[in-house]
C-alpha cells in the first residue's frame, strides 16, 4: 500500500485551510437591533442595504473574556470606576445579581443577619434571604432611607452588614450610618440601584460604604435595558465578587490560574454581563453627567415655583447638592388628603402617584413581603431560617414599621423628567397650587403664600 508522508514527519497537510465562513451573528442580528429604534422605513431601507452590501462583515464577540477586540463591558467598568471614584468596579447582569456578589464576596451566608430598610425594591431584601441569611428590617425616615437612629438596637452578634437604599435618587445619611457600621465593625452595603450619579458629602455614592450596588435595568437613571455593576475600593472582595460572578472563575482572564489566596476561588453563579448590554452601558455612563444635571434642573425649578402651604412639605435631603433629582416627593397632613391630591393633580395632568396604598400591592414596601414575613423556604432544609433557633429569629409582621407606612401613605411622588422645558416645570408647578389651593382644609390655607424655598 502507497503511504503518503504525514505532515509530522514533513509530508503536506492534509487540511490547508478551513473558511472563510461567513460570521455568526451578521446582518440580519444588527438589522433586529436596529428595529428596537423603530426607525423610519425610508431610514431602514438605506441602512439595510448598507449593511447588507458589506462583503467582509466581521461580525461582533459579545462574550467580554477571549475578545479580539477591545471589550465593551470593560470599557463601561472604566467609566464606572472614573464617574463613581473607585479603585474596583465589577460588571454584572443587574443590580440583584451585584446584591448577591457583594453577600457572597462578604461571606455573609447562613445564620448572618443583614440589616435593610423597610422601603426598597424587595431585591435588596430578597437576596439576603437567597444567600441563606436573615433580613433584619427597619423603619425609613422622612428622607425615605433607612433610619439611622434605628440600626443600634437592630444590630445583633449575627449581624454582618448594613444595607442604605439611596431610595429615589437621593442618598441616607451615609455619616451617620458610616458611624455606626464602624463603631460596631460590621460592612456598609450601598444598594445605589436608584441613584446612580448621586453623591454625599462631596463623594459620589457607592463610593462611601464597603461596597456598592447599581442598577442598569431600564428603569433606573442610566441604563442597559438590563446590567448591574460592584464598586468597591478593596481588590479582595473585588476579587471574590468576580469568582462568583463567574460560576467559579472559570472565564477571568487568567483563566486556569491557582487561587493566589485561599477564599478566592469557590463555586458561584453566572452574572456576567454581555457585550450588548456593555456597549449600551458604557454609552449611558458617558452621559449620567448631563442627565443628571437635567434632572436637578428641572427638579429645582418645579419645587421653587410651587407655593408655600403650611400643609405641605418635601422629603428630606440628607445633601441637598447629591439628589439626583430624578423625582420631587410632597408629604400632605394625611392619607385622604394626599389621595384626593393625586386625583385632581392628575385629573389637572400633573404628572404625580402615590407611593403607598394599603389596598396595592407594591414590592417597594416591606408589609407585601410576605416569602420574608411569613419565613418562606425553597428547599426541605427551612433556609435561612432553619439556621438560627426560632427564638432568634427577628420578629415579623406587616405593621412592624409604622412610621414607614404613615410617611409613605402621606407622600406624593412627581417623577421628573431632564428633558422638561421651563414652561414644562411652571405649568406643573402650576397645576400643583391649583389643586393645593382648592382642596387643602382651611387651617392648611391660613399661612398660604406664594413663594420660591
Ligand atoms: C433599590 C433597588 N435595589 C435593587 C434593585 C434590583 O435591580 P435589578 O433590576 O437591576 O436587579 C432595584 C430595581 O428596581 C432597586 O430599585
Amino acid at each position: 500500500m502507497n503511504m503518503e508522508k504525514l505532515a509530522i514527519d514533513g509530508g503536506t497537510k492534509a487540511v490547508e485551510k478551513l473558511g472563510p465562513f461567513p460570521t455568526k451573528i451578521g446582518a440580519q442580528e444588527l438589522l433586529e437591533i436596529l428595529d428596537m429604534w423603530e426607525f423610519s422605513s425610508e431610514s431602514r431601507a438605506k441602512i439595510k442595504k448598507i449593511i447588507e452590501s458589506e462583503t467582509n462583515l466581521k461580525g461582533p464577540h459579545l462574550f467580554r473574556y477571549y475578545n479580539p477586540r477591545p471589550s465593551k463591558v470593560a470599557a463601561a467598568e472604566q467609566a464606572m470606576m472614573k464617574l463613581i471614584g473607585t479603585k474596583y468596579c465589577l460588571a454584572v447582569n443587574s443590580c440583584t445579581s451585584a446584591l448577591v456578589a457583594s453577600y457572597r464576596a462578604l461571606g455573609i451566608g447562613s445564620g448572618d443577619e443583614v440589616i435593610v430598610p423597610a422601603y426598597t425594591f424587595f431585591a435588596t431584601s430578597s437576596t439576603v434571604a437567597a444567600c441563606n441569611a436573615i433580613p433584619v428590617i427597619i423603619d425609613i425616615d422622612d428622607s425615605l432611607c433607612m433610619d439611622p437612629e434605628k440600626i443600634g438596637k437592630a444590630i445583633t452578634k449575627r449581624t454582618k452588614a448594613i444595607v442604605p437604599v439611596h431610595m429615589r435618587g437621593a442618598p441616607a445619611q451615609m455619616d451617620a450610618i458610616m458611624d455606626m457600621a464602624n463603631k460596631k465593625g460590621v460592612a456598609v452595603i450601598e444598594d445605589t440601584a436608584q441613584a446612580g450619579g448621586g453623591s454625599f458629602g462631596g463623594k459620589q455614592l457607592g463610593s462611601i460604604g464597603t461596597i456598592g450596588c447599581f442598577s442598569f435595568d431600564f428603569y433606573k437613571i442610566i441604563v442597559s435595558g438590563e446590567g448591574g455593576f460592584v464598586t468597591t475600593d478593596d481588590e479582595w472582595l473585588y476579587t471574590r465578587a468576580q469568582s462568583w460572578h463567574d460560576t467559579a472563575a472559570c472565564w477571568r482572564p487568567d483563566r486556569f490560574a491557582r487561587e493566589k489566596r485561599e477564599g478566592e476561588l469557590f463555586c458561584g453563579e453566572n452574572y456576567r454581563m454581555s457585550e450588548l448590554e456593555g456597549a449600551v452601558a458604557l454609552a449611558q455612563i458617558c452621559k449620567a453627567d448631563k442627565m443628571i444635571a437635567g434632572y436637578r434642573r428641572a427638579k429645582n425649578r418645579i419645587k421653587e415655583a410651587i407655593e408655600e402651604f403650611p400643609g405641605l412639605s418635601f422629603r428630606r435631603l440628607t445633601d441637598e447638592g447629591g439628589d439626583t433629582g430624578i423625582c420631587l416627593v410632597m408629604f400632605l397632613p394625611d392619607g385622604d388628603t394626599t389621595r384626593r391630591a393625586i386625583e385632581c393633580m392628575q385629573a389637572e395632568g400633573v404628572p404625580v402617584g402615590g407611593i403607598y396604598d394599603s389596598k396595592i400591592r407594591d414590592w417597594h414596601i416591606f408589609s407585601y413581603w410576605e416569602h420574608i414575613l411569613d419565613k418562606k423556604t425553597v428547599s426541605s432544609d427551612g433556609l435561612p431560617w432553619s439556621a438560627v433557633p426560632k427564638r432568634e429569629l427577628p420578629k415579623y409582621s406587616r405593621d412592624m414599621c409604622p412610621r414607614t407606612l404613615e410617611l409613605l401613605s402621606r407622600a406624593i411622588l412627581m417623577d421628573i423628567n431632564y428633558n422638561y422645558s421651563d414652561g414644562d416645570c411652571l405649568a406643573i408647578a402650576g397645576g400643583v397650587n391649583k389643586v393645593l389651593r382648592a382642596i387643602l382644609p382651611p387651617r392648611f390655607l391660613a399661612k398660604a403664600r406664594v413663594g420660591v424655598f
